[in-house]
C-alpha cells in the first residue's frame, strides 16, 4: 500500500486523517511541528491504531528537515494540512501565516519535487468563495479571499494550479472544506484549540463542559429563518473520509481535482445549539452579541461533484456530530492536557 505524509498531522483533521488513512490500509508518517497541537495525540493515535504511529517532529518551513523526512521514508503521496488559522490573528501577524502557509507549502513542494513525489491533497476552505454571488457554492463559484488567511489558502491554491500547470506529472486535489466538528467516535481525539476557542462547536462544549460561562452569539439580525449565522457543519470523520477518497482518486486516475468538502445543508447557530442540548443533556445558555466582523451570513456547498467524482458524501448527521463532540469534551474537559 501507498505511504502518505501527512504534514499538520497532530492538528484536529490531521489526527483524524491519520485513523482514516489507516483504516483504509494505507501506510502514514505524520510530521508536525506542535506549534498549535499536542504530542499527546501520538499516544492516542497509536491506542486506537494498534501501533506506534511513525512520526517526525519538523517545520514544513524547514527544508533541510523535509529533505532528511522524504530520505528516511520512501512516501507515495502527502496531504497538506500544516497551516494556521484563526482570521483575527491572521489580521495581526500576517508575516507568519504568510510565511507558514504560503512559504511551508513552497517548501514542502520543493522537497516533493527534490524527492520526485508530485502527488498532494491540499487543505483549502470554502473562504476562498468570499461573498456568496450564489448558493450554495460551487466549485466553479468566484474565488475572492476576505482576509489574510484566506488568501493564504487562495495563494496556496493558485501555486498548486501553477505547479500543475508546469509539468503534468503533478496531481492535485484541492479540497475546500466547510464548517467541520465532532470528534472520532471513540472520544479518545477531538478539536483541541489553544486559549479562547474562535469557531462554534469548540466553544459550545467548554460552556456545556464548565470552563465557560455562556456562548456569545454572534448576530441575531442576519437575513436567515432564526437570524443567526447559517453553516455547513460536517462531522470530522467524513472529513477524513474524503481525503482517502480524494488520494484514491488521484492515485487511481492520475487526475487533479478540485471538490467541496460539506454535507450540502446548512444549520443555523441556534439549531447548532438545539442539537447540542439534546446530544448531550446540558443546557448552553447564551447571549445574542454584535455580529463578530468580517462573517458571512450564510454558506453552505453543493455537495454533487465529491459524490460523483469521488464517490464520497457526508454520512453523519448534526446528532452524531453533537454527540462525538460532547463525548470528546466530557471525557477530556482540558483537552490533551
Ligand atoms: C471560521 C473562519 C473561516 C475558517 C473557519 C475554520 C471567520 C470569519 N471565518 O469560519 O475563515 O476557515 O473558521 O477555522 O473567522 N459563532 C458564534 N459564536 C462563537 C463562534 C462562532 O455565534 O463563539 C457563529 C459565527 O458567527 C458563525 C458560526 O457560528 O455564524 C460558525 O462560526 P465559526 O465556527 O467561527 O466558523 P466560520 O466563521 O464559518
Amino acid at each position: 500500500m501507498p505511504t502518505v505524509l501527512l504534514t499538520g498531522a497532530a492538528g484536529y483533521i490531521g489526527s483524524h486523517t491519520w485513523l482514516a488513512l489507516q483504516s483504509a490500509g494505507f501506510e502514514v508518517v505524520g510530521l508536525d511541528d506542535f506549534s498549535n497541537s499536542s504530542a499527546r495525540v501520538l499516544d492516542r493515535l497509536k491506542e486506537l491504531g494498534g501501533r506506534t504511529p511513525v512520526f517526525e517532529r519538523a517545520s514544513v518551513t524547514d527544508a533541510a528537515a523535509l529533505d532528511g523526512v522524504f530520505s528516511r521514508h520512501r512516501i507515495d503521496a502527502v496531504v497538506h494540512f500544516a497551516a494556521f488559522k484563526a482570521v483575527g490573528e491572521s489580521t495581526a501577524q500576517p508575516l507568519s501565516y504568510y510565511a507558514n502557509n504560503v512559504g511551508g507549502l513552497v517548501s514542502t513542494c520543493e522537497a516533493m519535487r527534490r524527492h520526485g513525489v508530485k502527488t498532494m491533497v491540499f487543505s483549502s476552505s470554502a473562504t476562498v468563495y468570499g461573498e456568496p454571488k450564489y448558493l450554495p457554492y460551487d466549485e466553479v463559484h468566484p474565488l475572492a479571499a476576505m482576509n489574510v488567511y484566506g488568501r493564504t489558502k487562495l495563494f496556496g491554491e493558485q501555486i498548486l494550479r501553477d505547479l500543475e500547470a508546469s509539468d503534468p506529472a503533478w496531481k492535485v486535489a484541492w479540497l475546500r472544506y466547510f464548517n467541520p466538528v465532532g470528534a472520532h467516535e471513540s472520544g479518545r481525539i477531538g478539536e483541541d484549540p489553544r486559549g479562547t476557542p474562535n469557531n462554534l462547536m469548540p466553544y459550545v462544549t467548554q460552556v456545556a463542559v464548565g470552563r465557560r460561562e455562556f456562548l456569545q452569539v454572534f448576530g441575531g439580525d442576519y437575513d436567515t429563518p432564526d437570524g443567526t449565522g447559517v453553516r455547513d457543519y460536517l462531522h470530522v470523520m467524513d472529513l477524513a473520509e474524503g481525503h482517502v477518497a480524494a488520494l484514491r482518486h488521484l492515485l487511481e486516475q492520475r487526475a487533479s481535482a478540485t471538490v467541496n468538502l460539506g454535507t450540502g445543508s446548512g444549520t443555523s447557530v441556534l439549531q447548532l445549539v438545539a442539537a447540542f442540548e439534546r446530544a448531550s443533556g446540558r443546557p448552553i445558555p447564551y447571549r445574542i452579541v454584535e455580529r463578530r466582523p468580517g462573517d458571512l451570513p450564510a454558506f453552505w456547498a453543493d455537495a454533487t461533484l465529491a459524490r460523483e467524482l469521488l464517490g464520497w458524501q457526508a454520512r453523519r448527521d448534526l446528532a452524531a456530530m453533537c454527540a462525538d463532540s460532547w463525548r470528546w469534551q466530557s471525557r477530556n474537559p482540558t483537552g490533551y492536557d
